[in-house]
């Protein structure tokens, strides 16, 4: 018999187990465990009969049989959703507020049973279920029960996008089904979710919530299936947006799916996220943070901190403290209260961190594990440590998605930033020091959407959520959240822009020319490419012919090819300097407002060749982003920790930018001005049939103080040229503005590196102000960065 006496001398933990019997209970209630599809307020049957189980990783156990969406099953999805657009988009932004704060409190009312679902389904602790995954769900509906009061004073000349369809991962089940139903609903669109094939009860659960909260039929649908449900929902025609979550291989088959057809599209992808530990750290805490980061939910978490980067003098002391505390891990049921973690959530997942872990003690990395052994009846791994890893080990460049952490030092912050960068990822990272200094010098530079500064793995709803480059575009939460769910106003919804004619501007352009007294033979002119702040000629040196539309030649300009775009795209790398990392706002503002002061002086003949109305247009917009120059603020968010939450607009980066071809003048200015203010450099191709304003400004920019290579030009074929920009890997976004075929080609190519694609084929009045100007733009030409700061001893 176990004494008093002896429990104090072993310490050991006795069995807490939390009750699976009421969420067994539950599965038993619907129909022994068979579940179909919600639809239209509805549960029905899949239409061709096909179910699938589902199981409980630490057991084995079949928990319940769910039903396969086929085609059919996708399309009475969003034909329930589109019925019921108008309506819930129609309701007062108050009465969709109640029923967000309503789903809030049937959630917290529920909060033991989805805890207990959540755990059997995935495996994960119930501990986290309990503590983390289902309150950080209460708190992400009652935020956007806020966003839905607060819309229409919030987003004024915005209106939803329509019908939203959401595909959703397994590692967070219930928590992302919060992220994406909440800023949708709450902005006044309807949904049809797909949750993962591995677990979907704590959704289908959420469905009978949503039915008990009364929430009107069709205004949220949920579909169950594998891979081939989530296809046909991403290539509905009647869906306007994909919100997706998951790996960076499916996100790139979206992201191409999706290209050209007009859907709004948000990625939240994989990482390998670095956790960077500086000599002065606090190593007992960077322990524990070691444990959130990487064994929390076992490991799988996009946003883990799966690389450790230690600098040299206490890597090992380090590695030792990791050690001794990963030998008291406790891995078990995951029902077990005592439990720190619980079973892998599938054997496929398994085989893989299996499979990852045997390559990297292959390539030479030192391999540890605690002496313990896992239990055997359900799938199960221990937590992992590598040490020896070289940076470009697979198991360091690869997301290997289980609790597997592999370590790497360096000497100094510089190489410290320079190793954390060093993936295609860039979702979240991870800074420890007590010297804020050193750790707020770093977070800046560190490619990533969230850093934490002494701390990991926190998310509040009021904080926006996703990634830099391969992680993905869009944000989850927050203010910025709320945008990926709604569009402006004033195009009525059209999208494509097929059918829609610009209004031309006030005086024709490029003909307009007061006629010579004599008549005199013109003077040949060759306009250069602008590249690097020098007029310079053309890799292959030819030009074309511009010709007006009266059939007069204007001149001549170069014909830029790959190798010109290669060229600007490195100039605007070197000029790196102009954002936050080396410019300031003012010094933007002051130079936006000296090229608005040197167009200006050169009013007459520039109104000359576009018209007066554009040229007084153009001057007024280079006003307006050097007033927003020093403006376009960040905020601090009040998210439920002891501190502060940064969100820090940064520049995307480098940026190609294909002009309109109507406005060559107004539409050249309107794009590149927002793109600089916000400190990111640019390579521009400007109107096709109409280049020869944007060649004029190049002397504009010469006198302007414009430093070497933020503003590059490359004229020619606007749409190859604009393909060009969209496959170079070292261009992080693009706009592109003009046909159908070339917003399909830019989106297509953009997969390849995930880069942020602005493409769009609606023509718009750049006159007129709320069409041609304003937040939208900055917006586009921003990433936010979250960086924590929590504080006190
Ligand atoms: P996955 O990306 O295949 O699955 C995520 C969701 O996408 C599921 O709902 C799935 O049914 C759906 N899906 C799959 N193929 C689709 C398609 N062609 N069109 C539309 N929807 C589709 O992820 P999977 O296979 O479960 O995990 C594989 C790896 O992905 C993991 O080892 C991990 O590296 C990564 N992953 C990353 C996640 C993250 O949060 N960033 C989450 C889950 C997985």
């Amino acid at each position: 018999m176990t004494t008093v006496a002896k429990i104090f001398e072993t310490m050991e933990y006795g069995p807490a187990p939390e009750s699976a019997a009421p969420a067994l209970e539950w599965l038993k209630q619907h129909d022994n465990g068979r579940f179909g599809h919600y639809i239209g307020g509805r549960w029905v049957a899949p239409s061709d009969g096909q179910y699938f189980e589902t199981i409980n990783p630490a057991t084995k156990a079949v928990l319940a049989r769910v039903a396969q969406g086929s085609k059919a099953d996708v399309d009475a999805a969003v034909a329930a959703a589109t019925a019921a657009g108008p309506g819930w988009a129609g309701l007062p932004a108050h009465a969709r507020a109640r029923y967000l704060y309503a789903l809030a409190r049937e959630v917290q009312r529920h909060a033991r049973l989805l805890a207990v679902l959540e755990s059997l389904d995935n495996g994960k602790p119930i501990r986290e279920t309990r503590d983390l995954d289902i309150p950080l769900v209460v708190r992400h509906f009652y935020h956007h029960a806020g966003w839905a009061q607060l819309r229409d004073t919030e987003f004024p000349g915005s209106v939803p996008v329509g019908v939203v369809g959401q595909i959703i991962p397994w590692n967070f089940p219930l928590l992302m089904v919060a992220w994406k139903v909440a800023p949708a609903l709450a902005a006044g669109n309807t949904v049809i979710l797909k949750p993962a094939e591995f677990t979907p009860l704590t959704a289908l659960c959420f469905a009978e919530i949503a039915q008990a909260a009364n929430l009107p039929p069709g205004v949220l649908n949920v579909i169950t299936g594998d891979g081939s449900t989530g296809k046909h929902l991403v290539e509905h025609p009647d869906v306007h947006k994909i919100a997706f979550t998951g790996s960076t291989e499916v996100g790139r088959i979206i992201r191409k799916a999706t290209a050209g057809s007009g859907k709004k599209l948000t990625l939240e992808l994989g990482g390998k996220s670095p956790f960077i530990v500086f000599e002065d750290a606090d190593l007992d805490s960077v322990v524990e943070g070691v444990v959130d980061a990487i064994w929390f939910n076992q490991g799988q978490v996009c946003c883990a901190g799966s690389r450790l980067l230690v600098q040299e003098g206490v890597a090992d002391r380090l590695t030792q403290k990791l050690r001794a505390r990963m030998e008291k891990l406790r891995v078990g049921s995951p029902l077990d209260k005592a439990v720190d973690m619980g079973a892998i959530v599938a054997p496929v997942q398994l085989e893989r961190i299996r499979g990852l872990v045997d390559q990297g003690v292959q390539e030479g990395a030192k391999m540890w594990q605690p002496s313990w052994a896992c239990p055997t009846e359900g799938y199960f791994y221990p937590p992992t440590l590598f040490t020896d890893v070289s940076p470009a080990a697979t198991i360091a460049q690869v997301e290997i998605f289980g609790p597997v952490l592999v370590s790497m030092t360096f000497r100094t912050p510089a190489e410290a930033v320079q190793l954390a960068n060093n993936t295609p990822y860039g979702l979240a990272a991870s800074v420890w020091s007590e010297n804020i200094n050193l750790a707020l010098d770093v977070a800046p530079k560190l490619k990533a959407g969230v850093v934490w500064i002494n701390c990991t793995n926190l998310f509040d709803a009021a904080a926006g959520f996703g990634g830099y480059r391969e992680s993905g575009f869009g944000r989850e939460g927050g203010r910025e959240g709320m945008y990926e769910y709604l569009k402006t106003e004033w195009d009525g919804g059209r999208g494509t822009g097929e059918g829609y004619t610009a209004p031309k501007p006030a005086s024709a352009p490029e003909t307009t020319r007061p006629p010579s007294p004599v008549p005199l033979p013109p003077i040949d002119r060759t306009y250069k490419l602008f590249i690097g702040g020098k007029q310079v000629r053309p890799d292959q040196g030819y030009s074309r012919k511009i010709v007006g539309p009266d059939g007069r030649t204007l001149g001549e300009v170069a014909e830029g090819n790959r190798k010109d775009v290669r060229n600007a795209v490195e100039a605007a790398h070197a000029a790196s300097g102009w954002g936050p990392g080396g410019g300031s706002g003012h010094l933007r503002a002051q130079i936006l407002y000296y090229i608005a002061e040197n167009l200006a002086t050169r009013a007459d003949e520039f109104a000359a060749r576009v018209g007066r109305a554009e040229l007084d247009a153009s001057v007024a917009r280079l006003f307006t982003y050097a007033a927003w120059a020093d403006k376009w603020d960040g905020a601090v968010h009040h998210t439920p920790i002891r501190g502060v939450t940064l969100a820090m607009n940064e520049p995307v980066g480098v940026l190609g930018i294909a002009a309109p071809d109507e406005f060559p003048l107004l539409g050249f200015v309107s794009l590149v001005a927002p793109a600089i203010a916000v400190g990111n450099t640019v390579i521009v191709v400007p109107s096709e049939p109409q280049p020869i304003a944007a060649t004029e400004f190049y002397s504009v920019l010469e006198t302007s103080d414009v430093p070497d290579g933020v503003i590059n030009v490359i004229t020619g074929a606007k749409d190859a040229l604009a393909k060009v920009l969209a496959e170079h890997d070292d261009v992080e976004g693009v706009w592109y503005f003009g046909n159908a075929a070339g917003v399909k080609a830019v989106e297509l190519a953009s997969a390849a590196n995930m880069k942020r694609t602005w493409a769009t084929a609606q023509r718009r009045d750049w006159l007129d102000s709320r069409q041609g100007e304003g937040r939208e733009f900055l917006r586009r030409a921003s990433e936010v960065k979250n960086i924590w700061i929590p504080y006190g001893e």
